[in-house]
């Protein structure tokens, strides 16, 4: 059975494009592979939180994941900081990466171009520490967005330049995975761009109904459109590409229709938008919840999965060990 493996950042609550994106195909593919999901806290460290926020922010992924029906049972779902192997094994690859090629990164390029005054080496090295997430597992695939295929691309080159220098085919060489379709983009409710974290534009998992009715009336919109069939604006074509997701076909089709004949209500539009949003978010937040209220399960969880990643993650770092050359007196 092929090995599949993803993470997400403890950096804020989970919107929906990290559900639609991401988390929902986690779900799909729990009982065809050997799947590894997990939490990266220390790749939350890259945008600095409070040793308060750390914790809560890893148990709201914990929940979320649960909650969004990831099953603890058949995949293993850990947190990246209980299993020590990724540093080491972060560590080695360190040896084989090029200053050069991670300098060129476009997430390291687009740091130092956004925040000069903070360009550490946490920053210039996140591909190096993503690459040994990947590899500790010697996964196969790997579902992700579109933005972190140039994380994949390194990490790709490392492994083949391990293979390489070593003279041995010991990693694997991982793919991006996608269902065989193009990657859904969420865009935000702002009008431009895709949902974010931390671009407040977003619809969180964790919002309550009367929450995602307010965000979604006020999304961006204009005067409508005078001439039939006319070319949707961004802001509308976003809109209708979420609701695309939420809704039934008929209702999209409803729309698309009244659209075309400029007879379109946004209000409408919206309230329907905002109704078929929160029957996905909904049970999905009141799980959220339940799981939260229980710290015991939380605590089984996180232990197992860390008792699971550990196993397989030390066979993968003794027998790197052994082909660097490292020996035991
Ligand atoms: N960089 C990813 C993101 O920001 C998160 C991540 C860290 C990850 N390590 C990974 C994703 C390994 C897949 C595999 O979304």
């Amino acid at each position: 059975m092929e090995t599949v493996l993803s993470g997400i950042r403890s950096t804020g609550n989970l919107h929906l494009g990290n559900y639609f994106g991401a988390v929902r195909n986690f779900v799909k593919m729990q009982h065809d592979y050997k799947c590894f999901f997990f939490i990266a806290d220390y790749h939350s460290l890259t945008t600095h939180p409070t040793p308060s926020d750390l914790h809560g922010n890893v148990k709201q992924v914990l929940c979320e994941y649960l909650a969004a029906g990831i099953d603890p049972e058949a995949a293993t779902i850990y947190i990246q900081s209980d299993v020590p192997e990724i540093p080491e094994l972060y560590l080695l690859l360190n040896m084989i990466a090029y200053v050069g090629e991670l300098s060129k990164t476009t997430s390291f390029k687009e740091k130092v171009r956004k925040q000069p005054e903070n360009v550490n080496a946490g920053l210039l090295t996140y591909p190096v520490l993503m690459a040994a997430d990947i590899l500790i597992h010697k996964a196969n695939k790997v579902p992700v967005g579109k933005d972190q295929e140039p994380h994949l691309e390194i990490t790709r080159k490392f492994a083949k330049r391990f293979n390489t220098k070593y003279n041995v085919e010991y990693f694997p060489i991982p793919e991006t995975f996608n269902f065989g379709h193009e990657l859904i983009k969420i865009p935000g409710l702002d009008g431009t761009g895709k949902m974010g974290k931390s671009e407040n534009n977003g619809i969180f998992l964790s919002d309550e109904v009367k929450t995602i009715e307010k965000k979604v009336m006020q999304a961006v919109t204009d005067s409508g459109p005078t001439l039939m069939n006319s070319e949707m604006p961004e802001t509308i074509k976003n809109i209708f590409t979420i609701l695309d997701i939420v809704s039934a076909p008929d209702t999209v089709t409803y729309f698309k229709e009244k659209y075309n004949t400029c007879q379109i209500r946004y209000g409408d539009l919206k309230k329907q938008l905002a109704k078929d949003i929160i029957a996905t978010v909904d049970p999905i937040r009141e799980k959220i919840n339940e799981y939260a209220s229980n710290p015991d399960y939380l605590r089984k969880i996180a232990n197992m999965g860390k008792e699971k990643a550990r196993s397989s993650a030390s066979k993968t770092i003794k027998e790197v060990r052994e082909i660097i050359g490292f020996k035991q007196f």
